[in-house]
């Protein structure tokens, strides 16, 4: 249930509010040189602290206490994990009684008979993708040197990021986003046809991600409005490099060489200062509320690198169907 992947399999853990979170990562290869300093750049790009993410400051430091034998994998499954320190659960104590619309608060409720753990959304945070870039730090180096880079493109609406981020500050309010990745010049071959294709075990991961609400590839929504001559990405040389990229780099559910493009959509983050309806169960009549907790204005601004990891881990995933886990090494 939290786990992904054939071959490469990942399984997150943890709750906001718990002692620590982290990933199991069954599947690594031995003989991949990995140190904590590896996750540094990711991890800091992941953070919170600059404008329009929340105040919370994690230290975020990862410790390895698995699968690593003197700076290399061994083989057996590699477990990293960050202790919790920065948690003000106090401000959560109302939201099994008045459960926060857009959150998973009354789902959680209901599916775990009150069980879970509410605090700071539980296993529901945004803070469980701490897990997810330290696996897709290890699979970029299974990959490598396969480039991967994503942007965010569009924040509230705006292509002017900043201003759209000073604007939901100054509402009180937040917003959502728009991220573009893109993966340069893949091998030709990585996905299967119908349930493991390239499409689908990405977008697989990428709707892991809390608050994805959408994904296209290449031309996306747009091709529905384009004729099929227009689509249609030429093939100009023999090794499959087209003129044109409407695929996004993916025919048949494989990828065919080119850039793998995709596009996802994050909504605006359903906690806000903004007063705000919903249900009492207890008084089990609608009333007013407002989130007093830390929160991110916008999240879009957090997941390029959390968007980076998911496209690394499936493709990596991919990459071990057809070669198996010892074929992938160098
Ligand atoms: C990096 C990251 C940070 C997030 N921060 C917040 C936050 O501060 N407040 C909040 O309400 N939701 C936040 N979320 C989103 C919630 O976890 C998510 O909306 C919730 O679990 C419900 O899931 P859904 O939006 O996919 O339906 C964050 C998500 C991510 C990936």
């Amino acid at each position: 249930m939290n786990t992904y992947g054939i071959v490469f399999r990942v399984s997150l853990f943890g709750e906001s509010h718990g002692h620590a979170i982290g990933v199991t990562i069954d599947g690594c290869p031995s003989g991949l040189s990995l140190k904590t300093g590896d996750f540094k750049s990711d991890l800091a790009r992941r953070k919170s602290g600059s404008k329009g993410t929340t105040p919370r400051l994690e230290g975020d430091l990862p410790e390895i206490i698995s699968g690593v034998k003197d700076g290399f994998t061994t083989g057996a499954p590699v477990t990293v994990i960050t202790r919790n320190a920065e948690m003000d659960s106090s401000v959560y104590n109302d939201v099994l009684a008045t459960p926060r619309p857009g959150h998973a608060d009354f789902v959680a409720k209901v599916k775990y008979s009150g069980f879970s753990d509410h605090r700071g959304g539980g296993h529901f945070s945004g803070r469980i993708t701490w897990g997810l870039v330290v696996a897709g730090v290890i699979a970029k180096k299974i990959l490598h040197p396969l480039r991967i880079g994503a942007n965010i493109i569009e924040a509230g609406g705006s292509k002017d990021i900043d201003s759209a981020i000073e604007a939901a500050l100054k509402s009180g309010d937040t917003i959502g986003g728009i991220i573009e990745c893109k993966v340069e010049n893949p091998p030709v071959g990585l996905g299967e046809p119908f349930f493991y294709s390239a499409e689908s075990a990405i977008s697989h991961l990428v709707f892991s991600i809390p608050a994805v609400k959408g994904i296209e590839f290449g031309s996306g929504f747009a091709s529905a409005g384009m004729k099929g001559s227009e689509h249609n990405d030429p093939i100009v040389d023999e090794t499959g490099k087209t003129s044109s990229n409407n695929a996004g780099g993916i025919n048949g559910g494989i990828t065919n060489g080119n850039e793998l493009v995709f596009r996802i959509v994050v909504k605006p983050t359903s906690s806000t200062g903004i007063e705000q309806k919903t249900f009492n169960f207890e008084k089990k009549e609608m009333t007013f509320f407002k989130v007093t907790g830390r929160h991110d204005a916008c999240i879009a601004l957090r997941i390029p690198v959390i968007a980076e990891a998911a496209v690394a881990i499936a493709l990596t995933d991919l990459l071990m169907i057809d070669r198996g886990i010892h074929g992938v090494r160098g």
